[in-house]
């Protein structure tokens, strides 16, 4: 068994854990990132498949991200937008497939102007809304006890704006059916990208992506690291006391003074802690879940769409595959759309074979793009649900009344043990973004923990 000593101990290679380690290392304390992949990055994986340079997890990057478009500046990164050129596509409940550009779907004048007022009513709403303490809210309690299914249908009995509006951040954010979280949780999504504008706003949210892969930011951090990431390092147990903590992987402990458990909440239950964690971490930990999306990748010899003027921007709340970009890498020549579907579609499709999945979403995609989408030349369904250290996508939410009831204690230190991922953040909430909020903010807490105990820890900025 191999025995290591710092100053502070980091469960997860993801965005969060290596922002954390390169932090603390700057303020002059020593860290050891434990990581139990044989790789780093986490949800960020840029990997080649079949020829084909694909974004497996995370890779959109939008304007307000400012974290995270300062580590990509800082680390010498180039970024290139996402094609928009032409027009979006648009399958209504007729499943006529219908043109349009600009922000609003191609419905009736009448169903336009419900999407339009609660629109208005949801921004104020967000706007009344901070990101990094939704539970104090005059109505948090209200607002977390009404599904956000059930508040749209209480504001609206028009069915296709419901579900347009309910699209943005139920299937496409939280990947989790709109019966099964709350409006709250909802605001939060919207609060956490500035506005319900802004979520539904496809070239703002999905605004540019990173010339080689997004995976190249914690590739650059932990290289930054060096020996002080170890990879195929489950931690398996926790040690803690006011003196420290010790982790153990398979083969390898780590005393330190700190821990920081940077990686989704529902999986500390893997770790087995002595002594074991308080009843408020136990019961909060249980009314957290992932939600569940595959992003599907298919990869042609040419970015036919752009032949017949359409941006490969697509979204039907009545499609399988409910919204579908033109994702083709920076300068290739061939061209590459990427689909999702979430949530109990994507439960659904994971009981059929592996053929009859991939029928199923291209069938989709045709009635976006045209018969010509059915025959790519590279497809893959990225399936984070196997994936036993994330187990689905994008990211976690509270269920229904958590979020008032436990929110404020989420990020809340016990003992030595700190917390920090994408699925606690405020602004960047389940984003990459957001991830690199929290690696900043446990870092400086802890610098300031060791500073407030007398440290020397020498501090360079
Ligand atoms: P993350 O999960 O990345 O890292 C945690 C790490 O901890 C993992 O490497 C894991 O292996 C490790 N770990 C867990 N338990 C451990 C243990 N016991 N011992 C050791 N190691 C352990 N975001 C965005 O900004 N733009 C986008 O376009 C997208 N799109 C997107 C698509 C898909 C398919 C996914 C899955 C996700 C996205 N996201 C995204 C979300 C984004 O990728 C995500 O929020 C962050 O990458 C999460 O970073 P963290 O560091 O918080 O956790």
């Amino acid at each position: 068994m191999a025995e290591i000593t710092r100053d502070v101990l980091i469960v997860g290679a993801g965005a969060a854990g290596l922002t954390a380690a390169n932090d603390l290392r700057k303020a002059g304390l020593s860290v050891a990132v434990l990581e139990a992949r044989d790789r780093v990055g986490g949800r960020l994986w840029t990997d080649v498949i079949d020829g084909a340079m694909l974004e497996i997890g995370g890779q959109w990057v939008s304007p307000d991200q400012d974290a995270l478009k300062d580590t990509i500046e800082e680390l010498g990164l180039e970024t290139y937008s996402r094609y928009r050129e032409g027009d979006s596509v648009y399958v209504g409940p007729d499943g006529q497939t219908h043109r349009f550009t600009g922000e609003m779907f191609p419905v009736s004048a009448e169903t336009e102007a419900v999407i339009a007022e609660i629109t208005e009513r949801l921004d104020a709403m967000v706007a009344e809304i901070d990101p990094d303490r939704p539970w104090e809210h005059a109505k948090a309690k209200e607002w977390d006890s009404v599904t956000w299914d059930a508040w749209l249908r209480a504001q609206t009995d028009d069915d296709e704006a419901v579900r347009n509006l309910a699209f943005a951040t139920g299937s496409a954010m939280l990947t989790k059916p709109t019966h099964s979280f709350s409006l709250l949780q909802s605001l939060l999504m919207a609060a956490s990208a500035g506005s319900y504008s802004n979520l539904v706003d496809a070239d703002f949210i999905l605004d540019k992506r990173v010339v080689g892969g997004l995976q190249k930011v914690p590739l650059l951090l932990a290289e930054r690291l060096g020996d002080d990431v170890l990879l195929n390092q489950p931690v398996r147990s926790l040690e803690w006391s006011a003196d420290g903590v010790t982790a153990t992987t398979d083969d390898t402990t780590v005393r330190a003074r700190f821990a920081i458990l940077a990686h989704a909440p529902i999986l500390y239950s893997r770790i087995a802690f002595v002594p074991p964690l308080p009843r408020r971490q136990h019961q909060m930990h249980q009314h957290i879940s992932m939600g569940f999306v595959i992003k599907v990748h298919a990869v042609y010899d040419r970015p036919f769409w752009r032949e017949q003027g359409l941006s490969g921007t697509a979204f039907s709340p009545y499609e399988l595959a409910h919204e579908a970009y033109d994702n083709t890498n920076h300068g290739d020549e061939r061209g590459t759309l990427v689909g999702f579907v979430s949530d109990q579609n994507a439960d659904d499709l994971f009981t059929l074979s592996a053929e009859e999945r991939r029928e199923r979403i291209l069938e989709s995609l045709s009635h976006y793009y045209g018969d010509e989408a059915k025959n790519p030349v590279v497809y893959y369904e990225s399936d984070w649900g196997t994936e036993e250290w994330t187990r689905g996508a994008y990211a976690a939410s509270f269920d229904m009344g958590g979020l008032h009831r436990y929110g404020a204690d989420l990020r809340s230190a016990v003992g030595p043990i700190h917390f920090a991922c994408s699925d606690m953040a405020g602004a960047g909430y389940q984003h990459v973004d957001g991830a690199i909020r929290m690696g900043h903010l446990v870092a400086s807490t802890i610098v300031e923990a060791t500073r407030a105990a007398g440290d020397t820890a020498e501090v360079d900025g």
